[in-house]
């Protein structure tokens, strides 16, 4: 019955494995060491793809917990960001992953958001009066783009991508490209199926990976869900991230348990009549990232996003 994890090829042949684990550690500088702990539970569990970015602070943990692991650097794929406030420097930043890291390279490096925030010493939210996170015009994300793709010239990245980005910004951004991203990394769950998106980047051969996977406690009780943890004698994250896994999609789910860490990378291989049933869910509601009052999602409008 199970499908165990699935290995898929990215546009440039690099190999990903289809589930990930997630690796945002909360806001605290002891919840985020004590993500060391469980990424290495994850690492023993069999997670072969751990998913971080610089601004989550798990950068330190990660290294760590690869090192206690002893299982060989290449066996792992090791996914960062490039921070939202880190536009101008692009090539500083990325080294600052590596060291946080301890690493000598990364198997695929994201730009975190489209939008490009001022950057403020120690702040990564800075805001106007009004709340508003402030944000830059310039340099464009074709230019931070343009940037991170001089980053696989070094060779200490295997891979290059983005995140939160929609049709609309994959189209500006595309118009410049020279390097197609690999992978968009978008909130994708049942309540948000993103079909468009998920059309698109099948064209332009970019893989998506989907954060908040599992569509936290909304998703997980639905009652289609449980129904079918029912039927397939899974939990209901199972059944939602062997949905992703069945529409061809890579996925990471974030837990610090070693149980539901073990779950999550044992799936049921869900018929073609339950994944439609899932895909059907979908009500474009996004439960991550939400967009404020004023239909603004950190400094910039849904329209702007694409979203
Ligand atoms: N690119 C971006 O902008 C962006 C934004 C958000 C997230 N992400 C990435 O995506 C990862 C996951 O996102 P997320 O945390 O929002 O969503 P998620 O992984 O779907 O949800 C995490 C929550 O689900 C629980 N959980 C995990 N497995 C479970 C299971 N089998 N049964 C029941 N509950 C389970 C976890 O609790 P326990 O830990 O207690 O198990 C945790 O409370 C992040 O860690 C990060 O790497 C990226």
């Amino acid at each position: 019955m199970s499908s165990g994890v699935p290995i898929l090829t990215l546009n440039n042949g690099v190999k990903i494995p289809a589930i990930g684990l997630g690796g945002w550690g909360g806001l605290s500088a002891e919840e985020r060491a004590a993500a060391k702990g469980w990424f290495l539970t994850g690492l023993q569990a069999g997670y072969r793809h751990i998913d971080v970015a610089q601004m989550y602070g798990t950068e330190e943990s990660l290294g760590k917990a690869i090192r206690e692991s002893g299982i060989p650097r290449e066996e792992i794929f090791v996914t960062t960001k490039l921070p939202w406030n880190h536009h101008s420097r692009v090539a500083q930043s990325f080294q600052e992953s590596l060291n946080n890291l301890g690493l000598d390279y990364v198997d695929l490096y994201l730009v975190h958001w489209p939008q490009r925030v001022v950057l403020e010493e120690g702040n990564d939210f800075p805001k106007h009066p009004d709340g508003s996170i402030k944000t830059v015009e310039s340099p464009s994300f074709n230019e931070v783009w343009a940037d991170v793709e001089k980053l696989l010239d070094t060779g200490k990245v295997r891979a290059i991508g983005v995140s939160n980005f929609s049709v609309k910004t994959l189209e500006t951004l595309l118009a410049t490209a020279k390097v197609v991203p690999a992978v968009n990394q978008v909130e994708l769950h049942p309540y948000l199926a993103q079909p468009d998106l998920v059309e698109y980047c099948k064209k332009k051969g970019i893989l998506i990976t989907a954060y908040t996977p599992t569509g936290y406690q909304n998703v997980l009780t639905d009652p289609t869900i449980t129904e079918l943890a029912g039927k397939y004698g899974v939990s209901p994250a199972q059944i939602v991230l062997a949905w992703h896994v069945a529409r061809g999609g890579s996925a990471c789910p974030k837990s610090s348990n070693v149980e539901r860490q073990k779950q999550n990378i044992n799936l049921p291989t869900l018929d073609a009549s339950d994944v439609a049933r899932v895909t059907a869910l979908d009500k474009g509601q996004r439960l991550c990232n939400k967009p404020d009052e004023n239909g603004r999602v950190w400094g910039v409008s849904v329209e702007e996003l694409g979203w």
